[in-house]
């Protein structure tokens, strides 16, 4: 059987982890894949984290099944991060393994009952197309963000949608755009949110960095402004950077409706979808969420370090924007922009040049992750990256 395969390439985010760990060159930097780093390029487990682990290892006393859709006092306290008071809607969740672990379920929802069509703005996250064309679903595409200029492409984003034929899916990062880090104002999420409920799309909102980019209450706003405006939404949410816990797969997907009956009925899709393909989420991670969000003291202290954490990116935002303003003139973008990532019109070619000359890692795209820079990295990586962006 397995001669009929063909060998699959890997996938080009996760294979840079493996060619920054195999340059030996003491001052190599990594600006790859999307984990939060410290002044000292570590990633470390939040302090809230550590003490929830702690508490549960001393008090947990089965690893019996949960519950199919997971743990839901953990997606109860998730929704409240998320959808707040939920503007008037009833939301249905299913813990998945993993923010990917949603947007597969969510795409698997919308194969089953919607259009079979998404509409993706571009640039993406890579994994995005391949995880609803794995499910079927027909990939369209919209503007989003414009390299050279750095701007949003908001009217034509805003013509492409008009057109959408009705029932399509729509996908929507809520903040921290991945990879661009560009973000509407909230008259544009405004206007969004009521082009996508005339046009009946239903939007999967995939939020994955809540907390990187204003703060957690306004991370959210865009999204909570879409869900105000629609009968019908999916939110597939990460843990994964909110709580550093990347490794434990700790996500939820959030079918949201008019009705608990409608609602319901989509969580009950979800949770066979979930059955049949690896039947229950892990525990770990939504435990130690759980335990954070409902322990006053440990909430507490997971705010002020995500807040701390959110101030390093921003301060690190600044910085290299001034060290590139004398050379390209857009850099005050890159202070503007927000969470790990921005987008830099770079070529392939200068992307992989930075590797083997400078031992700067980054996607050949030319996405950086602001988080993997160090304060003292950032003259030399300025100084390179000035001619090329000039
Ligand atoms: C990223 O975009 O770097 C992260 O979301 C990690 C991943 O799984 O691709």
């Amino acid at each position: 059987m397995f001669d009929k395969l063909a060998s699959q390439p890997n996938d080009p985010l996760l294979a840079l982890i493996g060619l920054y760990n195999a340059d030996h060159r003491a001052d190599k930097i990594d600006l790859g894949v999307g984990v939060y780093r410290d002044d000292l390029g570590r990633t470390p487990v939040m302090r809230s984290v550590k003490a929830a682990e702690k508490e549960l290892l001393e008090k947990q006393d089965s690893k019996s099944y949960v519950a199919p859709e997971g743990d839901r006092v953990f997606l109860d306290l998730l929704w409240d991060l998320v959808g707040g008071k939920g503007q008037g809607k009833f939301a249905a969740g299913v813990q998945t393994p993993g923010g990917s672990g949603a947007l597969r379920l969510a795409s698997d929802l919308i194969a089953r009952a919607g259009s079979g069509r998404i509409h993706l703005g571009l640039p993406s996250w890579p994994n995005h197309a391949g995880i609803f064309g794995a499910t079927g679903l027909s990939v369209e595409t919209y503007p989003y963000f414009d390299v050279p200029t750095q701007d949003v492409r908001f009217a034509s984003m805003m013509k492409a949608l008009s057109s959408a034929p009705r029932g399509d899916a729509v996908l929507i990062h809520a903040s921290c755009h991945n990879p661009t880090g560009a973000t509407l104002t909230s008259a544009q999420w405004e206007e969004l949110a009521a082009v996508i409920a005339e046009r009946r799309l239903v939007p999967l909102i995939d939020s994955a960095y809540q907390g990187f980019g204003a703060g957690i209450e306004e991370d959210a706003a865009g999204l909570r402004t879409i869900i105000a405006a629609v009968p019908e939404a999916l939110v597939a949410v990460s843990c994964s950077k909110s709580f550093g816990i990347y490794r434990e797969r700790t996500g939820a997907i959030f079918a949201v409706a008019e009705t608990q009956d409608a609602a319901d009925i989509a969580r009950s899709n979800l949770v066979t979808m979930a059955r049949t393909s690896y039947s229950m989420p892990p525990d770990h991670g939504a435990a130690v969420v759980r335990t954070i969000l409902s322990t006053e003291s440990l909430r507490q202290d997971w705010i002020d370090e995500l807040n701390s954490m959110r101030d390093r990116l921003n301060g690190l935002r600044r910085e290299l924007a001034a060290a590139l303003g004398d050379g390209w003139q857009l850099a005050p973008q890159i202070a503007e922009q927000q969470g790990m990532f921005s987008l830099l019109p770079l070529k392939e070619a200068d992307v992989l040049a930075l590797r083997k000359e400078h031992g700067i890692y980054m996607p050949t795209s030319g996405r950086i992750n602001i988080a993997g820079l160090k304060s003292e990295d950032i003259p030399r990586v300025a100084a390179v990256l000035k001619p090329l962006l000039g």
